[in-house]
């Protein structure tokens, strides 16, 4: 039986995606709390008898506590272990055995871990569902479905909004997924990044070639805040490195800005400081292009967004912090298959699969993934993760790890039965999936030669020429 699994937010599509609206909106309006209609006042019986289980190992306040709120709600109960200090990763225990053994307690886990690709790995070694509640800078899938649903409240379509992202664009995972979601939905994007926490160059390279997403030139638009603005092209023809001419109406610039949301800057992730950190407060609000804005944020808020705001109409992020609820009961619902209409337990297409080429091969025995914090790297999993990678094919190609999703785009590939290596690899000479066992991937040529192999007959000849 192919089981769910939700690691990132493309682990979902649109159509997905709004099946979790749909039922979450059925939830609110049957449980709501009659004076705080944005929140679950009610329980119901549905989940009788199944098992949450929360396996944190960073701190958490919302996401945690809403799970199991919204287990306890659906009528399951939850159980879990907040504090990775009494849990026996403080043993030494590996991701991989803790959810091997957890997966026996409960019907559902989720995972919040310091190392991106955390979920991934767990989701590899459970047989139950794992939903990701963070793991490392990657993703927080959930609570980009939060972010979307809260717009949704609060009328906002998600096609041609205006949407500005500020803040650690570089370490706040919330800040990945929901990118990916407003390009996969049609919004525009505007970076507002603090000095040096601009978007990390592969989530951009996915924006640009994956989402369609093409920049504006700077000088079309008047804000010298922003870093960047992307739109998104309709269609896939109107693919074309830069924003199409007519852009002006596609992005509505003078309609202003839809939606502001802001993140903290990610102390835990850095060693820096964060420098010249924006701040959110009325006086930024000021300008007439604000007027009509929604303002998010994910909290915890630690000053770069001003409490004078919380009155101010256009703040809704307490209401977004509200919806967690109803969101994960309609998650959880969908993945337990709880809810006799919808279900995505048995869904035909089963977990998505990636059309890529996956390359598998043991840690150490060529390249590995160049993101140090990546679960593969962490001591404890050694023995549980591989170095596996999709080939993207893209020109020149990448590789894409498959746990943390951050790309190389410089590699050798060779070929363990001619015991011959490739120096100018194409997407187009390629091996398949069923011949991707005969090949090897290597950082370099250097380390290509360090492991017996050499250069392939007609490179050699055009090196000699
Ligand atoms: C976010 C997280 O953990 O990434 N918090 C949350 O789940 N609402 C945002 C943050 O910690 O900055």
């Amino acid at each position: 039986m192919n089981l769910r699994h939700v690691t990132s937010i493309n682990d979902l599509d649109n159509d997905e995606i709004e099946q979790v609206f749909a039922l979450a909106d059925r939830y609110l309006d049957k449980l709501k709390d009659a004076d705080h209609p944005h929140r679950i006042g009610t329980s119901m019986d549905i989940a009788d008898g199944s098992i949450l289980a929360s396996l944190f190992y960073e701190p958490s306040t919302r996401t945690r506590l809403s799970f199991e709120a919204a287990m306890i709600r659906l009528g399951g109960k939850a159980i879990g272990s907040a504090d990775p200090a009494t849990s026996s990763a403080a043993k030494g225990e590996s991701l991989a055995d803790t959810v091997r053994v957890a997966s026996n307690y409960a019907d559902v886990l989720v995972i919040r871990h310091p190392r991106d690709g955390a979920a991934k790995l767990a989701a590899e070694y459970a047989d139950v569902p794992i939903i990701n509640g963070g793991d490392g800078a990657h993703e927080h899938p959930t609570q980009t479905l939060c972010d979307l649903f809260t717009l949704r409240r609060e009328n906002k379509q998600l096609k041609n909004l205006n949407v500005a992202v500020s803040g650690d664009l570089k370490g706040s995972r919330t800040i990945h997924s929901f990118v990916y979601a407003l390009a996969r939905f049609g919004a525009n994007i505007m970076l507002m990044p603090a000095k040096g926490m601009e978007l990390p160059p592969h989530v951009d390279w996915r924006l640009r070639n994956e989402y369609r997403c093409r920049a504006v030139p700077k000088e079309r638009y008047d804000n010298a805040a922003m870093d960047a603005l992307y739109v998104t092209a309709k269609q896939p023809h109107q693919l074309s490195l830069m924003a199409p001419p007519d852009f002006e109406r596609t992005v509505k610039l003078k309609k202003g800005v839809d939606v502001v949301y802001v993140t903290r800057f990610q102390k835990e992730r850095w060693t820096e400081q964060g420098q010249d950190y924006p701040k959110v407060d009325a006086n930024f609000l000021k300008a007439a292009k604000y007027r009509k804005t929604s303002v998010l944020h994910p909290l915890p808020r630690v000053g770069e967004l001003d409490a004078s705001l919380d009155h101010d109409r256009r703040a809704v992020y307490f209401r977004q912090a509200a919806y967690g609820v109803p969101i994960r009961m309609a998650l959880i619902s969908l993945l337990l298959d709880l809810d006799k209409r919808n279900g995505w337990k048995k869904f035909e297409r089963g977990f998505v699969e990636s059309t890529h080429v996956l390359f598998d091969q043991p840690i150490d025995a060529g390249i590995e993934c160049i993101n140090s914090n990546c679960i593969v790297h962490d001591k404890l999993e050694h023995d549980y993760a591989r170095s596996r990678f999709h080939l993207i094919e893209a020109e020149p190609p990448r590789l894409r790890c498959f746990y943390c999703e951050r790309d190389i785009d410089s590699f050798i590939i060779a070929n363990r039965k001619t015991r011959h290596y490739e120096t100018n690899a194409s997407a187009r000479n390629f091996p398949n999936q069923k011949r991707a066992k005969d090949f090897v991937l290597f950082a370099d040529a250097r380390e290509a030669e360090k492991a017996g192999y050499t250069p392939r007959m007609s490179n050699r000849k055009t090196a000699a020429r």
